[in-house]
């Protein structure tokens, strides 16, 4: 995608062939600033701090940060150590250990002295492959935006909902669930997004908002509560979510604050469509809320709230009273039976073991 007109994606490896360059996301939209990872250490942090964030950039990063892990100690110890770290930076999302798992399973049958130059090879591939899953789900979102849009009559506005940030940002590029909405706008789909803030982080507010603005496609913020009152009165032709992790089952893991949004859909008759590369299926997992394991990111990101003062700096603000505990978890599971379908790279099917199965049989019979 473009940021001020000039091709970028966000993350890419530097001229020296070594550095690792990242878009530092905890400073948009205000500041674009690009951050360099040099180490093992810098990966982690990058991730842990959340410089970068979004299951498939989580993912991608990971395995730029093996690699760079690969020229400083590339012993069998040295990527035991550098996978564990990585492992732990987050929990949630699970294209971090699918990333991870597709890094050393290349790596460990190499002798040492060839793991650095193949682990940067690799994790170059991975990120290309990831621009290319994700402009697959574009391809299959946009027929599903255009079928709804037929279906209803051809409005003279198509107003989808999101939650979070699943656009550019989250991926290398093209995003999961904003892909289908770069792609019907780029058709002509009079498409009006409604961009849910997604309270305590604000990814919606700052980063999915800020993309759509780059790319010149209409959209206004709502407040996290809004998103009922807009379905009750058919301001919403339907929605569309990425997701951290997906069960066998269809069972939908992703930021807070989606279960409620696919609650108040299914209420109100509105389709509810998770976007989703292939990496994001959890193939081990059955039982979303009982298994999946929700980041807690502690009370800090609930109390405090960084933005722009009129002034024109920036600064963190206090919403709490001093005293006043907090409580954070990260992420909430839908269940299979509220989503409408999952837009995947092989295209859509129902959130079922027997709807993704169907698009990966290969996969489901493994696992
Ligand atoms: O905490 P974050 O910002 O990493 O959470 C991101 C999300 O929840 C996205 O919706 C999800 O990763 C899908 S991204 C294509």
């Amino acid at each position: 995608m473009n940021v001020n007109g000039t091709p970028t994606r966000t993350i890419w490896l530097a001229e020296d062939g070594a550095t690792v360059e990242i878009i530092d996301q905890t400073r948009l939209p205000h500041v674009f600033e690009v951050a360099h990872l040099t180490d093992l250490d810098d990966a982690c942090h990058a991730i842990k701090a959340m410089l970068v964030r979004g299951a498939p950039l989580i993912g991608a990063t990971a395995a730029h940060g093996l690699a760079l892990a690969m020229r400083a100690d590339a012993s069998d110890a040295g990527l035991t150590i550098a996978y564990d770290r990585l492992y732990a930076t987050r929990p949630t999302a699970v294209n971090l250990r699918w990333a991870l798992d597709e890094m050393r399973a290349l790596l460990a049958p190499l002798p040492a002295d060839e793991r650095a130059v193949a682990a940067r090879a690799r994790a170059v591939a991975l990120c290309d492959e990831d621009v290319r899953l994700n402009e697959a789900i574009g391809d299959h979102g946009l027929s599903v935006f255009r079928d709804l849009w037929d279906r209803k009559g051809r409005p003279d506005r198509f107003n989808v909902l999101t939650h979070c940030n699943a656009g550019w940002l989250a991926t290398v590029d093209w995003g999961t669930a904003l892909a289908p909405i770069y792609k019907a706008h780029d058709a002509g789909l009079p498409i009006h997004v409604w961009v849910d803030e997604t309270r305590p982080r604000n990814q919606g507010a700052s980063l999915t908002a800020w993309e759509l603005n780059q790319h010149g496609v209409p959209h206004t913020v709502i407040v996290d509560n809004a998103g009922g009152h807009m379905m009750q009165h058919g301001l919403v032709d339907a929605c569309i979510v990425g997701t951290d992790r997906t069960t066998a089952t269809g069972d939908v893991c992703n930021k807070i604050g989606t279960y409620l949004k696919a609650l108040a859909a299914r209420d109100n008759g509105v389709p509810f469509y998770v976007a989703l590369p292939s990496p994001t299926i959890d193939w081990t997992v059955a039982d979303g809320v009982a298994e999946i394991p929700i980041e807690d990111r502690g009370a800090g990101e609930v109390c405090r709230l960084w933005g722009r003062l009129d002034s024109g700096d920036t600064a963190w603000i206090t919403v709490t009273p001093e005293g006043s505990p907090a409580a954070n978890p990260a992420f909430d599971v839908t269940p299979a039976r509220l989503v409408t379908g999952l837009i995947t790279e092989r295209g859509v099917c129902p959130a079922s073991a027997e709807g993704l199965a169907g698009l990966f049989p290969e996969r489901a019979t493994a696992a």
